[in-house]
């Protein structure tokens, strides 16, 4: 008898639809039809399931914290920075956690189950590192939460920035963070990125900058990282979020930049949703896009993986746990229309996601963990176009959460109907093929 069965599902792969068998916390087969009983049968109905969604760029201690304790009412990054500063003296354990795993319960809606969160390190009592560390404990169950040690006021422009960091680092905290972009200027920029490529290296851990998130293009703090990434061999654990300032670029230099990048092994974690608001503000028009040279990294083999930033905070009013809200504003965003670059963003909020962290490739396979998701729509184009309904998620054999299918009741005169979103095949004719 097995534990779970999951009947008719399509995989990300086009493979479908095939039955997926768990016994315990793992995948024992996948197959065409498997003759077998289980304790819970899923009918998936060639609807896509997934491995669950990951979030390689987040800030956990200032989400669901909206209007508190006023808006932003410029909109820009610095006001939101500005607006984050008054909110932290007043933050507290208790409530950091209580917004944290309110946001953990959405995440797990949404099969969202790995996330990368960065937590300020410019507080001296360290509250939000201390709530955050209780968090990760609690969730470790369901959520694979990691924490980047991150000083949002600059490492050296902010007095105990340094000695704050290496405090949290001591307390658990898996990830050195920076933001050199934020530092008073471009030398203090390129110095922090050497002494925090050198922290990770001398401690063995993943590196996650904030790096360039700016409409300068003389930012360009991700030279410095992919050099010294290179000089000290860690490449492969280094994190550049956001990096927009290679939007504004000369195109000259983009293409000595990139085969760096490449040559690096490091990951690119740009964050649409949040960008594509933020970036541009002192434009009049033309107004630049928030967002990166996805297409240009992708070519020369870098490993782009899109994160969410934000869910009403300080910086973004919006927000909802989705992943797939992330990949369809990339599609936009960057834009990237093809069929094949569609497809991509739902593999960059998968799987380049779980590369970025350093975790384990999730793709569903036979002995494999049991973590998935099955969605409401046939394949992953169809899951970014329709943000589609988590039917189900699946962690290590336990189903953590369901929802029933959006279907609308028409009462449209001569035509009654339970309409599925889900419902439409123009896939093989689709004109943007
Ligand atoms: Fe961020």
């Amino acid at each position: 008898m097995l534990d779970i069965l999951v009947r008719q599902a399509n995989l990300p792969d086009g493979r479908g639809p095939l039955d997926i068998a768990i016994q315990g916390d793992k995948i024992v087969s996948i197959a065409a039809h498997i003759e077998a009983e289980a304790r819970e049968e899923i009918d998936a109905s060639g609807r896509l399931v997934c491995p669950p969604f990951v979030d390689p760029h987040f800030h956990m201690d200032a989400t669901l914290s909206l209007g508190s304790p006023r808006l932003n009412q410029s909109g820009t990054l610095l006001e939101g920075i500005a607006l984050w500063g008054e909110l932290k003296p007043l933050l507290t354990p208790q409530a950091v956690m209580e917004r944290a795993l309110r946001y953990c319960d959405l995440a797990v809606s949404q099969g969202l189950l790995a996330i990368r969160s960065h937590v300020d390190i410019c507080d001296d009592r360290l509250t939000a590192v201390e709530a955050l560390i209780e968090v990760r404990k609690q969730v470790a169950p369901y959520i694979d939460l990691q924490l980047v040690a991150f000083p949002q006021d600059g490492l050296y422009r902010s007095p105990n920035a340094e000695d704050n960091l290496l405090r949290a680092l001591d307390m658990g905290v898996d990830v050195v963070g920076g933001i050199p972009h934020f530092e008073r200027t471009m030398a203090d920029g390129a110095r922090s990125v050497t002494r925090l490529c050198e922290i990770a290296a001398d401690r063995d851990l993943m590196l996650d900058l904030h790096c360039d998130e700016s409409d300068d293009p003389l930012s360009r703090h991700v030279e410095t990282l992919a050099a010294e990434a290179t000089r000290l061999g860690i490449g492969s654990r280094v994190v550049a979020s956001h990096v927009t300032a290679m939007h504004s670029y000369d195109n000259y230099y983009a293409t000595k930049l990139i085969p760096l990048i490449a040559e690096s092994g490091m990951h690119i974690v740009p964050n649409p949703l949040i960008n594509i608001t933020l970036q541009g503000r002192s434009d009049t028009y033309p107004r630049r896009r928030g967002l990166t040279r996805v297409p240009e990294l992708r070519a020369a083999g870098v490993n782009v993986a899109f994160g969410q930033d934000c869910t009403m905070d300080p910086w973004y009013s919006l927000g909802s746990a989705d992943m797939l809200e992330v990949a369809h504003m990339a599609v936009h965003a960057v834009p990237m229309t093809s069929r094949e670059a569609m497809e991509w963003t739902f593999t960059s909020v998968t799987q380049n996601g779980a590369a970025a962290m350093g975790l384990p490739d999730p793709t569903l396979r036979p002995g494999g963990p049991a973590n998935l998701v099955v969605l409401q729509a046939r394949d992953p184009i169809e899951a970014v176009r329709l943000k589609a309904t988590r039917l189900a998620v699946i962690k290590r054999g336990k189903i953590l959460s369901r929802t029933a299918p959006r279907l609308a009741t028409l009462t449209l005169p001569g035509r009654p109907q339970m309409l599925d979103p889900a419902a439409y095949a123009p896939v093989a004719s689709d004109p943007l093929t």
